[in-house]
């Protein structure tokens, strides 16, 4: 029998030097298969006498039992050894420091923000959006609005006109988002609720000025729109945008061609040492022109007053914002300073009046 235990001996060798299940497979084969060393060690079992055929037959399939318990063992240990090793290969650090994504780097610049906050407001209120473009009719900016032509009122606004064109039409960069209120009667009929954000452009430039900025105009009309409601509307969304139960507001009379009564609105605030604060101090900031639609503006845009009645306001975007928002200087938000930006911009993913 010294044979059969140097077979079981090599077999058992081969299936412990096994390293992967391709040499586990070879020393099966090589031990149980077809041709393997017990299938040969069975085949001479057949030449024994009955005694001698016992005993081997039973040595044989010992040896047989133990090779399959061995390749079973080495099988699961194999297997429990990749997982292992898997699983180190897969395993990450966490403490290594993370890369901060592009959306993080950036800032949403704050006209941008407030605008989102604005819209938003008034959207919970009804109302929808309007835009129209920059570039603009001397008709839709001044005349449709009730500009008398040649009128001084032309001049309050320091436009900035274009080269007149070959058939003598001299366009304009829009000095006020008003012209928004044009198109949209001529494009709706009543009821009507927008607000219309936009830029608009004057020749003027200093702490609360610059020539390009940015105004959203609100537009009301129907059978009944009265004083009484534009003061609440614009109450409303004064409380709302700044977030408080009550803001110090001033309601003066004023004028406008394309409004009457007009009434002009400042907003208290506070402004020292290079710091602007909103809700304290004697100091007014204007922030918006408002009023009962001139009946010539309705009648200009295809509406009968005696049946339609409506009012608007137009707030400066830029204005809300500094006064929210602490930003002493209009002049600053168009400098493209990043150092500025990443002070007062916002984060990508934050949600519009959210803090
Ligand atoms: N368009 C006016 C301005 O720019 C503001 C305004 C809008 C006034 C609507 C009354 C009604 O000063």
């Amino acid at each position: 029998m010294d044979d059969l235990a140097s077979l079981e001996a090599r077999s058992l060798a081969a299936i412990a030097a096994a390293g992967d299940e391709g040499a586990l497979e070879q020393a099966r084969l090589d031990a149980l298969g077809k041709k393997g060393a017990v299938s040969a060690a069975l085949a001479t079992l057949g030449k024994m006498a009955p005694d001698e055929r016992r005993a081997a037959g039973a040595a044989i399939n010992a040896v047989k039992d133990r090779v399959t318990e061995a390749l079973a063992a080495r099988k699961g240990e194999l297997k429990s050894a990749a997982l292992s090793a898997r699983l180190a290969r897969e395993t990450i650090d966490v403490t290594l420091p993370v890369r901060p994504s592009p959306a993080e780097a950036g800032r949403v610049h704050p006209i941008a923000q407030v605008t989102d906050e604005i819209v938003s407001i008034f959207a919970d209120m009804g109302f929808s959006v309007a835009e129209g473009p920059d570039v603009e009719t001397d008709d839709y900016n001044f005349t449709k609005l009730n500009f008398p032509v040649g009128h001084p009122a032309r001049e309050m606004q320091d436009t900035f006109f274009f080269a007149p064109d070959a058939k003598g039409e001299r366009k304009l960069l829009r000095t006020h988002t008003s012209p928004v209120q044009v198109r949209t009667m001529l494009a709706k009929k009543p009821p009507i609720r927008v607000i219309c954000p936009g830029r608009v452009y004057r020749s003027d430039w200093d702490e609360t000025h610059t020539p390009m900025f940015h105004q959203v105009e609100g537009l009301v009309v129907d059978s009944s729109a009265n004083l009484g409601n534009l003061k609440w509307t614009l109450e409303e969304f004064l409380k709302a945008f700044f977030e408080t139960p009550k803001v110090g507001l001033r309601f003066r009379p004023s004028f406008f061609p394309f409004t009457e009564p007009s009434v002009e609105v400042d907003v208290q605030c506070r402004r020292s040492g290079g710091e602007i604060r909103f809700g304290e101090g004697d100091d007014w900031l204007e922030i918006l022109g408002s009023g009962m639609v001139h009946p010539n503006v309705l009648r200009n845009c295809g509406i009968d007053p005696d049946v339609h009645q409506g009012f608007a306001f137009g707030m400066g975007i830029d204005r809300l914002a500094m006064l929210k928002y602490g930003a002493p200087d209009l002049r600053d938000f168009f400098e493209a300073d990043v150092r500025w930006l990443r002070h007062f911009g916002f984060r990508a993913l934050d949600v519009p009046g959210g803090e």
